[in-house]
């Protein structure tokens, strides 16, 4: 079947966080006249195998208890095969009503208050505040910009975990904003270190579904087994499948023990069982849903390459490298912006909502981070907005 990916669906009307004027202006100063391209989720219509699965369980009428099948697990198990070359056992899987409640609560249940933590910035921002709103202190490793091309400074990293007697490091593979897909090699110098010092991993997973042709990812659970003795690797079909209002994550825990502590810490609050669409859009998603990834892969893959054309073409000063994964463009505006605040640019001027490149780290000071997973009009709109408010 081929999908419309040009098709624009009225979102604002609905409870949508990123587009409902009511809903994201507390984040805006107020403004409720922004186009967005905020919020990590797309503005494509799920795939047809997902909504027909769906529309089942309205039509059967009951939404009661219910709780994952072996269906579930293999549809869960057969994807990480086939996709990402992953043998996944089924007692690893554990059911998260989301990544970040479930960083939180690796924190609460891992470490201990005043812990250390490591987060590479600039990164996903609930790293951060997950961390510190459970009142254990961050630690930043910077990665190396290279003209665009983010890389680890390994050096750093080493240090960091020796002089600060790190827990945790908390891994965004790929990475967001900066949309690298972390390399073997990379891999492996993080997880000799890491296995060095005796320091948890949490390999945040969700993006890897993302990734553009001319780059695969690897996954923690490629690595040697000997890697996994600390390791917690999160991954969710709902950034692949634009689900992530049915609010169904995945944490996978390799290790034997480290997953009865995971269990019997979930035992205290019974966060168990997924909730009905949960289910079944793992299972019709991670089945039926391929042909439509592959599809949105290329509409992606086309759109960030028009924000590479037309920042060329008409706004040079824009540093903006190809992401490698994830539908995140982050780019560089502060020689363009020429000293002008960014919010008050983007509020007043531009009228677009994006994510500010600082609630990412202070690397992320004069950048963006622009949500392409749209229709080509939308994106076109906003790049013009930009464009037109900068002249
Ligand atoms: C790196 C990363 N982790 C986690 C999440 C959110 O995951 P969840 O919706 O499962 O809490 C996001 C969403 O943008 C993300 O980018």
């Amino acid at each position: 079947m081929k999908y419309n990916f040009d098709e624009i669906i009225d979102r604002s009307k609905v409870n949508s966080k990123k587009w409902n004027p009511n809903l994201y202006k507390d984040t805006f100063n107020g403004h409720t006249d922004l186009l967005p391209l905020w919020v990590a989720d797309m503005d494509f219509k799920v795939a047809q195998p997902i909504l027909d699965a769906m529309r089942k369980v309205i039509d059967h009428g009951i939404l009661g208890y219910t709780a994952p099948d072996e269906e579930y697990y293999q549809a869960i198990i057969q994807w990480n095969k086939k996709r990402k070359n992953c043998d996944i056992k089924k007692d690893w899987i554990v059911y998260t009503n989301g990544v970040v409640p479930a960083i939180s609560f690796i924190i609460q249940n891992f470490t201990n208050e005043e812990d250390h933590i490591l987060i590479q910035t600039p990164v996903y921002h609930p790293f951060r505040m997950s961390t510190e709103n459970n009142n254990r202190k961050i630690i930043t490793s910077s990665l190396i910009n290279n003209n665009g091309y983010y890389t680890i400074d390994f050096e750093d990293f080493e240090k960091k975990i020796k002089e600060n007697n790190i827990k945790l490091f908390i891994l965004c593979n790929p990475h967001n904003p900066v949309g690298r897909v972390w390399k073997k090699d990379e891999l492996l110098k993080i997880a000799e270190i890491c296995l060095k010092y005796n320091v948890l991993i949490i390999s945040d997973e969700i993006h890897s579904d993302l990734i553009f042709k001319e780059h695969s990812h690897t996954s923690f659970l490629t690595l040697d087994e000997k890697y996994w003795k600390n390791l917690f690797v999160c991954t969710a079909p709902s950034k692949t499948f634009n689900l992530a209002g049915i609010q169904t994550s995945l944490i996978l825990i390799p290790n034997p023990e480290l997953k009865l502590k995971y269990q019997t810490a979930l035992g205290k609050v019974r966060i168990e069982n997924p909730n009905t669409f949960g289910i079944e859009g793992v299972k019709a998603g991670y089945l039926h849903g391929e042909e439509w990834l592959e599809q949105v892969l290329e509409y992606l893959d086309n759109n960030r390459k028009f924000i590479q054309k037309f920042l060329a073409e008409k706004i040079p000063s824009a540093k903006y490298t190809l992401p490698e994964g994830t539908y995140l463009a982050w780019i560089n505006l502060s020689e363009a912006l020429k000293g002008e605040k960014i919010e008050e640019f983007f509020e007043n001027k531009a009228k677009v909502a994006i994510d500010y490149g600082n609630w990412f780290g202070e690397e992320g000071e004069g950048y963006i981070r622009l949500n392409f997973a749209c229709p080509k009009s939308i994106l076109e709109e906003a790049l013009n907005r930009i464009y037109n408010a900068l002249k």
